[in-house]
């Protein structure tokens, strides 16, 4: 891994109590930041496999600790104004900043979109593209009241690329918009150097994919990632990245060395989008 360094910052990751964000936290830590390590310790009725719970946070504050920096666990869902505004103000309180945003929990389910029940729909797009926008929204305001910049990673998805003919309408849809909502706020924040960047990936081997190979069956990666639409990895096809890969494009987008990439969605997707 290149060698960053990000003392004397606080990274604030959604969805840290396992997968990306737990791999985000942790090596935010190896190079120097404090962290801020949010989850929400519920399950939610329409996804079909456990979230995140407050053992596994413990588990990645203890991971960030080992590096020798501080960690702040906070509960919270980011589809919930009120408590990411709490989680961005406990975070303050804590530290005194925050640097970088890593906006990184998302949920997934599967339903034809002529099947799909609302419910289904609303929670998806309240986490991945509400959720999004309003920890942007909490942090941003934040970095524009310290007035010395700041940087935002969102997760989007090649899912933000292209549509995938899998059930997958709600979160096609939620990927594509935080492409547009990436692209918004770093025009938007720009005057206060703040950089808004996205990453892409393609299928992770995270407690997420492994759920939903657990609800629906092997076709959840064959029919989305080969069969309909090319393979997945183009290296190895069948074989899912790990969560490093995605916390490598993620180290990179919140470092000095990608101060002038602003408003970009970086692929980070074993050839997927090549085809
Ligand atoms: N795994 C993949 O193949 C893949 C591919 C492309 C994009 N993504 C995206 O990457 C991101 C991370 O996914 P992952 O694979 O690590 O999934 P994961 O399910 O392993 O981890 C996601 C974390 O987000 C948390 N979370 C979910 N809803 C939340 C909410 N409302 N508030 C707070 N926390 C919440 C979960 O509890 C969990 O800890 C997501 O945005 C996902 O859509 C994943």
């Amino acid at each position: 891994m290149p060698e960053y360094d990000f003392s004397g910052k606080v990274a604030f990751v959604t969805g840290a109590a396992h997968g990306q964000g737990r791999s985000h936290a942790q090596h935010y830590a190896k190079h120097g930041a404090d962290v801020v390590a949010l989850d929400i310790n519920h399950n939610k009725d329409t996804v079909p496999y456990d979230l995140g719970t407050s053992d596994e946070l413990d588990e990645t504050a203890s991971l960030v600790e080992d590096e020798g920096q501080e960690a702040l666990t906070v509960e919270a869902d980011v589809s919930d104004e009120a408590e990411v505004e709490a989680a961005v103000e406990a975070a303050i309180d804590e530290f005194g900043r925050i640097d970088i945003l890593a906006n990184n929990a998302g949920i997934e389910s599967m339903a034809e979109a002529t099947e799909m029940d609302e419910a289904i729909w609303d929670e998806l797009i309240d986490t991945n593209l509400k959720g999004v926008w309003l920890c942007a929204k909490h942090v941003g305001k934040h970095f524009i009241d310290r007035g010395d910049g700041g940087k935002i990673v969102n997760t989007a998805s090649v899912s933000g690329f292209t549509g995938i003919p899998l059930g997958n309408a709600h979160y096609i849809s939620a990927k594509h918009g935080v492409r547009g909502l990436t692209k918004t706020l770093a025009l938007e924040l720009a005057e206060y150097d703040v950089n808004v960047n996205a990453v892409a990936p393609t299928a992770i081997d995270t407690p997420m994919v492994s759920g939903m190979l657990e609800a629906y069956g092997e076709e959840v990666l064959d029919e989305g990632g080969s069969a309909l639409s090319g393979p997945f990895n183009i290296f190895d096809e069948g074989a899912m990245l790990e969560s490093r890969d995605i916390t490598e494009a993620y180290l990179w987008l919140s470092s000095d060395a990608a101060r002038y990439v602003t408003g970009i969605t970086l692929p980070v997707d074993a050839g997927f989008l090549a085809k």
